[in-house]
């Protein structure tokens, strides 16, 4: 993952100008109680906070930028201390050199590794926010069709007091009235929607494949340790670049996955195997394969798996399958799912690549 060098958590303009002023402030009370002090008192050790609190906010240049600052504030205060023994001068001098230097290198060295936590943390926010609009759709889909419902019973009313010998058409425009109400409520729905989602258009790059899976993975491998599951991935040598929106390929990865791991709920830890391969299919599309050894598929009509609301479980939407669908024919690929001889499921989805005729 090229997430390294990234900068710092965002912190708003005035957040770091206030952080960085309050840096100042400590690090001329210090200078000022560091000069007053006797040369025992190796108060200047405290100039390792800087580089420390620096490191949350500011880029590594400006942390070096700090600590020599600290540097050269201890050694001016050094000269400029009069009282106490010259002798422990220069050994506590030097204890807070190196501290400040040593905290300084720790923090460099850490540094990366804390923005890498960040950078995957924030990755995982947006793949659970398109997850998320997957639960927006199934809530939608329930409000409009409420009112659908309603018009389709009011209007089979009308119809029933307009065949009526003789037409009761009293009757009938109430039923058409409540048609025309249930219509708007149903409108007003589809508006507020129309509020709420700003379209986010995909953004198609040229992706390697292994490190867009090799990403999702990084991303949701605690999950897979918490559930026993062991992981091997085969990518075909010389992969060619797939065009794709890449956080909604992640998306499609992790429904497969996470339906994988909890098919896998009732094999025995030892043996949960997922296996993801990556390879080439016909006419040079690329060919992705999720592959478990869970419960297997319970139903001969495999396509049923993909309509929205289809679940088996009881806290499952029934949407992942349909998101997924909906995001692979939108790249112009094709998902499907087969059983595995061996027990499991796997499912398969394809993606345009360099070698494939872009439709
Ligand atoms: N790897 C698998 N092995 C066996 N059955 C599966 C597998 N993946 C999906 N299914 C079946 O397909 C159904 C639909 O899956 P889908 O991901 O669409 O919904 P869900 O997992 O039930 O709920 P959610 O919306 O939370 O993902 C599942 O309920 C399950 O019965
Ligand atoms: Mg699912």
């Amino acid at each position: 993952m090229e997430i390294a060098t990234h900068d710092p958590q965002p912190v708003s303009p005035t957040g770091k100008a206030l952080r960085l002023a309050g840096l100042f402030a400590f690090m001329a009370g210090l200078f000022i109680a560091d000069t007053l002090t006797d040369l025992e008192i190796a108060i200047g050790v405290l100039y390792v906070a800087v580089p420390l609190v620096a490191a949350s906010f500011l880029p590594a240049r400006a942390i070096l930028l700090l600590s020599s600052l600290c540097l050269g504030l201890l050694l001016t205060s050094y000269e400029l201390t009069t009282g106490g023994d010259p002798a422990a001068g220069p050994i506590n001098r030097a204890i807070s050199v190196i501290a400040v230097i040593a905290a300084t290198v720790l923090v460099l060295r850490i540094r990366p590794a804390i923005l890498a936590g960040i950078a995957a943390r924030e990755q995982l926010a947006r793949v659970a926010r398109v997850n998320m609009l997957g639960e927006l759709t199934a809530s939608i889909a329930h409000e409009v069709n409420q009112p659908l419902a309603a018009i389709a019973n009011s209007g089979n009313a009308g119809l029933r007091w307009l065949e009526a010998q003789p037409p009761n058409l009293d009757k009938a425009r109430q039923a058409l009235a409540r048609v025309v109400s249930d219509a708007e409520r149903a409108a007003s729905v589809i508006a507020r929607v129309r509020s709420l989602a700003r379209p986010v258009p995909p953004h198609r790059e040229w992706l390697n494949a292994l490190d867009t899976v090799e990403e999702i993975i990084a991303l949701i491998r605690d999950e897979l340790a918490r559930n026993q599951v062991s992981l091997s991935i085969d990518n075909m040598e010389g992969m060619p670049p797939v065009l794709a929106d890449k956080v909604q390929v992640q998306q499609v990865l992790l429904n497969l996955i996470l339906n994988a791991v909890e098919a896998m709920g009732t094999t025995p830890p030892a043996e949960r195997t997922l296996r993801i391969t990556i390879g080439v299919a016909e006419g040079g599309r690329a060919l992705f394969s999720v592959e478990d050894n869970g419960v297997g598929l319970a139903t001969d009509n495999v396509e049923k798996l993909f309509d929205a609301f289809h679940t088996t479980k009881p806290d499952g939407m029934g949407i992942g399958l349909a998101v997924t669908r909906s995001i692979v024919e939108t790249h112009g690929g094709k998902v499907w799912a087969t059983a595995n001889e061996e027990g499991g499921a796997s499912f398969h989805f394809t993606l345009p690549t360099s070698r494939t005729d872009i439709p």
